[in-house]
């Protein structure tokens, strides 16, 4: 069974890729989900605010800003908490490139433009095959308009695009008014690829201590269904490689997500919950499946489920929503 696939360019051997997760955090455990049999790693990602962190004139300004700018930054964590400060990052990244065969995509965690971007040059010097780009803020503030939003996670993607010859993706909420378009509007920016979609972690509260606490909670497998729905959507539409995050964890997820056009399907809560030896599980499933019903390869069944002879997409999705509710007994 040939499952290989193309993903921002690169030839991978099979659609499984390891997302972004604390499981690249150690050189050795990326070597496991290289034996499991991942297709690539993405690794857990740098984020811009250790970068600013790190820099000492920034330090300096942070000193020297205002009350709220200061109280804002005891929001995130101490730079010693962090496992690793940008340079060791870096190390780290490089290490793994050297100790595995495997495509590496490396991963910038950002929400604004700013000198970090140098950071993704740096990247491509430690080895990374790609850059994954995780641009993750939530809009509170009620005077910037959508449009401004729109604008800043391009300016973000042109900044990047601008420092690296590197394939570079984009990691998208779906919160946008119109989705398709902002879609349309990154690829046509040269995205080489959209990974659809990060999740937002919700935090809770906890009622004695009166804190909002930060928390982590796996998906859910019914949450595939936002990116199935989109990947289909999107396929005809955009020259970008597609990558579905959140929700994945069976053969069946992932031969969904294919039919529905995506070129890569990214696993963290499966690898988390399951161990990385349910990688080659689902291999081994899909190739059954694959074979009982009488496809050779991957790319055979690539995008066959998109929306492409689809006339009216959202006619489309309002027609099954109403069936979907006629149809609860
Ligand atoms: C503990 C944990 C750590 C994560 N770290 C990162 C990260 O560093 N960068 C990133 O882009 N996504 C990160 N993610 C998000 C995952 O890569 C993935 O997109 C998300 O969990 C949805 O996929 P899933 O349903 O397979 O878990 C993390 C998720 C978890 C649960």
């Amino acid at each position: 069974m040939d499952m290989s696939t193309k993903y921002l360019g690169l030839d991978l051997k099979n659609p499984l890729v390891a997302a972004a997760s604390p499981l690249s955090r150690e050189v050795s455990s990326v070597r496991q989900l290289e034996d499991a049999g991942v297709g690539a790693v993405v690794i857990h990602s740098l984020f811009q605010e250790q970068i600013e962190h790190e820099d000492a004139a920034h330090d300096h300004f942070m000193q020297l800003g205002t009350e709220s700018f200061a109280e804002a930054l005891s929001y995130f964590p101490a730079q010693a908490d962090y496992r690793r400060g940008p340079e060791q990052h870096l190390d780290h990244l490089t290490a793994v490139t050297k100790a595995v065969g495997i495509p590496v995509i490396a991963s910038l965690n950002c929400t604004s433009t700013g000198g970090w971007t140098e950071y993704a040059k740096k990247m491509q010097d430690a080895g990374a095959d790609a850059l994954e780009l995780n641009i993750y803020s939530i809009a509170t503030d009620p005077t910037i308009d959508a449009a401004a939003i729109e604008h800043r996670y391009v300016e973000i993607l042109r900044g990047v695009k601008r420092t690296v010859r590197l394939p570079v993706s984009v990691k998208l909420t779906p919160y946008f008014s119109s989705f398709a378009n902002f879609a349309k509007r990154l690829d046509d920016e040269g995205a080489d690829g959209l990974v659809l979609f990060n999740r937002f972690h919700q935090p809770d509260i906890d009622l004695d201590a009166l804190e909002v606490v930060p928390q982590v909670v796996l998906s859910a497998p019914h949450e595939m269904r936002m990116p199935l729905r989109w990947i289909a959507i999107l396929d005809p539409l955009v020259k970008a490689s597609l990558a579905a995050t959140t929700g994945v964890y069976t053969s069946l997820d992932v031969l969904k997500l294919l039919m529905a056009g995506a070129d890569a399907t990214q696993l963290c809560a499966a690898l988390l919950r399951d161990g990385v030896c349910t990688t080659a599980r689902i291999l081994d499933e899909m190739g059954t499946w694959m074979a009982d019903h009488e496809y050779e390869s991957v790319q055979q069944l690539q995008g066959i489920m998109n929306q492409r002879s689809c006339p009216d997409p959202a006619a489309f999705e309002r027609g099954q929503y109403m069936k979907a509710l006629n149809a609860y007994a």
